[in-house]
């Protein structure tokens, strides 16, 4: 096997090497610091929308999903200015939401992010009341849990090829929806399980006695990698 084409990136003081092509916050990671990303994953392209994964890096202040990871660029992860920008970023989504996206139980990536900045559900704001969807059988909406990250709706068109998803509305009233615009039953929606799997927030759920977020049943290596029309899991 060959070596890796990598390049070498100084990560809060501390050199690291990723692959060629790679962005800073696959570099942060690799540099084992935990970054917020909530419109991101790795298996999807970048939309730097959420802005909760700001660094600085060169001085300037950059969406490290999105920024490339130049050979020798400097990064700080750790600046006031920063924590405090990405502490805003998470508590402005946070504030559109109600209280319950924060429940002490919930295992979303979004509660456990508010976990580790000690973000509690007084931030969450919102009475919610925009209801849900829970016409199809292996797949349920709440619309008030849903942050517009569109991370199902790249994981249903990038990784899926299915095209089932969508974001309507306006600013705040953003949320996802099926394209064709009726019940989640009537979409062109797969039940490949992969947008439950990705959603950080526990807005799109696999109903049932295993009710909940597909991550959080299956560990991180065995999130979904692909998916087909003939179950609700993927694989
Ligand atoms: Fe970088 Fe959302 S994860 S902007």
């Amino acid at each position: 096997m060959g070596a890796m084409n990598g390049v070498t990136i100084e990560v809060d003081g501390t050199g690291v090497e990723v692959p060629e092509e790679s962005s800073l916050l696959t570099a942060v990671r690799a540099a084992g610091i935990e970054l917020p990303a909530l419109c991101s994953d790795d298996r999807l392209s970048p939309a730097g929308s959420c802005r909760t994964c700001l660094v600085r890096a060169e001085g300037r202040i950059a969406a490290a999903c999105v920024t490339p990871a130049s050979p020798g660029v400097r990064v700080d992860t750790r600046g006031d200015e920063v924590v405090r920008l990405r502490r805003d970023a998470v508590e402005v989504i946070v504030s559109a939401l109600p209280p319950r996206a924060l429940a002490d139980d919930s295992p979303s990536e979004l509660a456990h992010v508010c976990r580790s900045m000690g973000i509690g559900p007084e931030a969450a704001q919102d009475a919610g009341g925009r209801g849900g969807d829970e016409s199809h059988p292996y797949v349920h909406l709440d619309r008030d849990l849903c942050i517009a990250c569109g991370r199902c709706v790249r994981m249903c068109s990038e990784l899926q090829g299915t095209f089932a998803l969508t974001l309507v509305g306006r600013g705040g009233d953003t949320v996802v929806a099926p394209g064709t615009g009726g019940p989640w039953a009537e979409s062109d929606c797969v039940a490949c399980g992969g947008c439950v799997d990705t959603c950080p927030t526990g807005a799109i759920t696999q109903p049932g006695p295993a009710r909940g977020l597909t991550s959080a049943f299956h560990p991180a290596e065995a999130r979904t990698r692909t998916t087909c029309g003939y179950c609700g899991v993927g694989c």
